[in-house]
């Protein structure tokens, strides 16, 4: 050996010393985190049991969320991001709150949390939920990975949701369809395209009207841009320009007309749109809050505001 141990031992030690003055400054107090392990529990079994069909319908309504706090960032890595409280209310419960729409996954009715770690105010999670795709006529496991911030009142200020094995289920979904109607993959997508089109159009017709109007109503123009003028749409494209994205915000024009219809017409109303690349979307730089508890590593994060 070229060193002694004591050298090394010394060498460890100062760099050890250097390590803990520079990070200091910002990093809490590890004993004082903000909610225990036990509450940080509670909080997540709380999201996902607001999240269950007929719970999720309560969300929808009125206008203080007890989930959500008023300026709360959230991110859904299919979609795009969602800042507010109404906003997020009318995706995270809206979407999922009606049985007798025609939807990809339908109602959720079970949930399994398969992975958790939590810390200051700060809760990861991996969560298995069972949903009633009533449209296919089947029960689909969904994976859900999220990670949740909570405000000192226990409310989501930030979400980071993650839909693993999506590119999967979504095949999963077509290949259901084209058993069932006896045809090929891609006849299994002109008959998918056929019924969210159909249904699409019906919404806007209902909703969309005066100032709110999209489509020429004669019949024709809002189906044949759907299933000529636009993709159907990637797994990854459910906040892009696709057939996709416009089923997706389909189910929230009848909250706010005048918000969503823009969302289901030819503009995609800034939301489902192509505008952004896949390399702006990896390093967007979006949550105001670092990730990371106790204030660690946050002059590297490049998913931080500032
Ligand atoms: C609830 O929201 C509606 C519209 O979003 C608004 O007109 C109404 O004043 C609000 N009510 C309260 C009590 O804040
Ligand atoms: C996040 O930061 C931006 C820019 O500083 C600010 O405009 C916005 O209100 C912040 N949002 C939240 C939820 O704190
Ligand atoms: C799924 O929804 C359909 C239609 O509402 C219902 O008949 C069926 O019982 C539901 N399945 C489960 C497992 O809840
Ligand atoms: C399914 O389609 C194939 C080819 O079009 C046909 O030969 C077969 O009879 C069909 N099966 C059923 C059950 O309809």
């Amino acid at each position: 050996m070229m060193f002694s141990t004591s050298f090394f031992v010394t060498i460890v030690y100062a760099l050890m010393i250097s390590g803990a003055e520079s990070t200091h400054d910002f990093q809490k107090d590890h004993s004082k985190s903000t909610f225990t392990y036990d509450q940080l529990w509670n909080l997540e079994k709380t999201f996902w049991d607001a999240f269950l069909y007929p719970a999720n319908k309560i969300q929808i309504q009125g206008n203080a969320s007890t989930i959500f706090a008023s300026d709360v960032q959230g991110r859904v890595d299919i979609t795009r991001t969602f800042d507010g409280d109404e906003l997020n209310r009318e995706y995270i419960f809206g979407l999922f709150a009606d049985p007798t729409a025609v939807s990809l996954v339908g109602i959720p009715i079970d949930y399994s949390i398969t992975q958790f770690s939590a810390n200051d105010n700060i809760a990861s999670a991996t969560t298995v939920v069972t949903f009633n795709a009533t449209t296919f006529g089947v029960t689909i496991p969904v994976t859900i990975d999220t990670w949740m911030e909570f405000d000192k009142d226990g409310k989501i200020a930030q979400y980071d949701a993650v839909f693993r094995w999506f590119d999967y289920l979504l095949n999963y979904l077509l290949e259901s369809t084209a058993t069932k109607y006896n045809t090929t993959s891609a006849g299994a997508v002109s008959i998918v395209t056929d019924i969210l089109a159909k249904d699409i159009c019906k919404t806007h017709d209902e909703y969309c009207t005066g100032d709110n109007q999209q489509y020429p109503t004669d019949g024709i123009s809002c189906y044949d841009y759907l299933t000529q003028k636009i993709r159907f749409g990637q797994s990854y494209e459910l906040g892009r320009n696709t057939l996709l994205c416009r089923e997706v915000h389909d189910h929230m024009v009848q909250y706010r007309p005048d918000v969503h219809c823009a969302h289901i017409g030819p503009t995609g109303g800034g939301y489902c749109v192509d505008d952004m690349s896949y390399t702006q979307t990896v390093l967007q730089r979006y949550f105001n809050d670092s990730w990371i508890p106790f204030g660690y590593g946050q002059k590297q994060d490049v998913w931080l505001t500032n």
